[in-house]
């Protein structure tokens, strides 16, 4: 029996007008758009790779508790085997998360997701995926944590699911640990998911939480320090609250060989990609001493990889950077984010060849 329209009807309604992740494909020499390490992993590991890469069965299913890389993280992070669930990037962990916590509390139609925001586009799609309706705690008019303002959202929306990312993508913003301790431990009943991709950058961590409040989860990702093409993000929550996401974890989500990579990269190579860390921090001070002498450059305090800048025209100066080989995200639409760039920290040349081409469009 039909009830009439066609198979779009059958598309749930919060997805409808949702876009499809894009990145144009525009060819560029300095590529800071996507918030990677500009660094690639040293050579040595690259042949100790292509080493072990020889005697892997490829004709078999990966571990789908990757045990080996599982223990490396563990030891990496200080944590328990057991607390750890592994996704193919967090943007998987995300998605696993909603599913899992999308449950409407008594007596209410939907569940809902909130985070601060302008945050990672992908809270979105995973709660329009899930059936969840997102509420978004608004940040400060200079994009600065506002523990009010999420306090207020969360009393308004009574969520399920909520994700604070700090350091915060695209703002930088950083949170305090007195605010993150207080949301945290004055709502038990409430799944809130510490989202750390960028704490290498900000050298602070709420991974103790997890000790404390079974309601807690800290969320990693190793994209963000040179290992992005691998896709390998963790979840540290206890063990009661892992054991429900791994019921919905797709059981072989981590190919063999980003198991074995990332194995060897985390147990052998961390000093190198910690130095390659340390780089982008000194570089990304420069970067915002150059933008304070920047006449028509708005920029923000930012503990990440990147900086948002606001310039007038962003289009404008969105498509000289790109005419002239830099690569930059242009995030300009209406609201708060009207105006704005965001720039991934790249190497000392990259930085350069980006603020000559800046200067250059700003005076055009
Ligand atoms: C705040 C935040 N969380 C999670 C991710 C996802 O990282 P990945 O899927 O590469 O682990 C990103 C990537 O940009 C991010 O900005």
């Amino acid at each position: 029996m039909s009830d009439g329209g066609g198979w779009r009807d059958r598309v749930r309604a919060a997805l409808r007008p949702l876009d499809p992740y894009h990145v144009p494909p525009l060819p560029a020499a300095v590529k800071l758009d996507a918030n990677e390490s500009p660094y690639s992993p040293p050579a040595a590991f690259l042949d100790a790779l292509a080493e072990e890469v020889r005697g892997v069965a490829l004709h078999r299913y990966p571990d789908p508790r990757a045990s080996r890389l599982r223990a490396a993280i563990a030891a990496d992070l200080g944590q328990p085997e057991e607390r750890l669930v592994l996704g193919n990037g967090s943007d998987e962990l995300i998605g696993l998360l909603a599913s899992t916590f999308a449950e409407p509390r008594l007596g209410e139609r939907e569940a809902r997701m909130v985070y601060p925001g302008p945050s990672f586009v992908v809270y979105r799609t995973a709660a329009a995926a899930a059936g969840m309706e997102v509420c978004e705690a608004p940040l400060g008019p200079r994009f600065e944590a506002d523990y009010d303002a999420l306090a207020e959202t969360l009393a308004r929306a009574r969520p399920s699911l909520v994700f604070v990312a700090t350091p915060n993508n695209p703002t930088g913003t950083e949170w305090p640990r007195a605010a993150i301790e207080r949301l945290v431990l004055e709502h038990p009943d409430v799944v809130i998911i510490v989202d750390e991709a960028y704490a290498a950058y900000s050298r602070t961590s709420f991974l103790d939480l997890v000790d404390r409040a079974e309601n807690c989860a800290v969320m990693r990702t190793y994209s963000k320090i040179g290992l992005a093409g691998l896709r390998v993000g963790v979840l540290v929550a206890q063990p009661a609250l892992a054991r429900e996401v791994e019921k919905v974890r797709p059981p072989y989500n981590l190919g063999t060989l980003p198991q074995l990579a990332a194995e060897l990269a985390i147990r052998r190579f961390s000093g190198e990609l910690t130095r390659h860390v340390d780089e982008v921090v000194a570089e990304r001070e420069r970067l915002c001493a150059a933008f304070a002498t920047l006449p028509g450059v708005e920029w923000f305090p930012t503990s990440a990889n990147l900086v948002l800048i606001r310039v007038a025209e962003a289009h404008r100066v969105f498509a000289g950077l790109a005419s002239r080989g830099v690569l930059v995200r242009n995030l300009s639409r209406p609201g708060p984010l009207a105006g704005c760039l965001r720039v991934t920290v790249g190497t000392p040349d990259e930085n350069d060849r980006f603020l000559t081409a800046l200067r250059a469009v700003l005076a055009s």
